[in-house]
């Protein structure tokens, strides 16, 4: 298996998101309601805001400071903005979850 342990599945309520550092980067990890996960940089690029604090919306996370929304699976900005770094979070079958970084 690859990736940084990160922790467990129970350690991220399903359709939230939780911050967790990864070798030395804040990421965000959201828990789908289907149980998978998706993960971005924990600091919106715009100005720092706390993304995995934000509200999940159809694929989206929405930033709770000045309401932007990056779509969790690319990053992308929904109105075209700088995007926010993606990451590759999964849950083994005993639960442990795994982050790989992304670029
Ligand atoms: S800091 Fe996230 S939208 Fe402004």
């Amino acid at each position: 298996m690859s990736g940084h342990v990160i922790g467990v599945l129970a350690d991220i309520p399903i359709g939230e998101g939780r911050a967790f550092v990864v070798d030395g980067r804040q990421i965000a990890v959201y828990r789908m309601r289907d149980n998978s996960l998706r993960a971005l940089d924990a600091a919106c690029p715009h100005r720092g805001g706390p993304l995995a604090d934000g509200l999940l919306d159809a694929g989206i996370v929405v930033c709770p400071l000045h309401g932007r929304g990056y779509d969790l699976g690319t990053g992308a900005e929904s109105d075209g903005g700088p995007p926010a770094c993606p990451h590759t979070a999964t849950a083994d079958a005993d639960g442990t979850v795994r982050v790989v970084l992304g670029p």
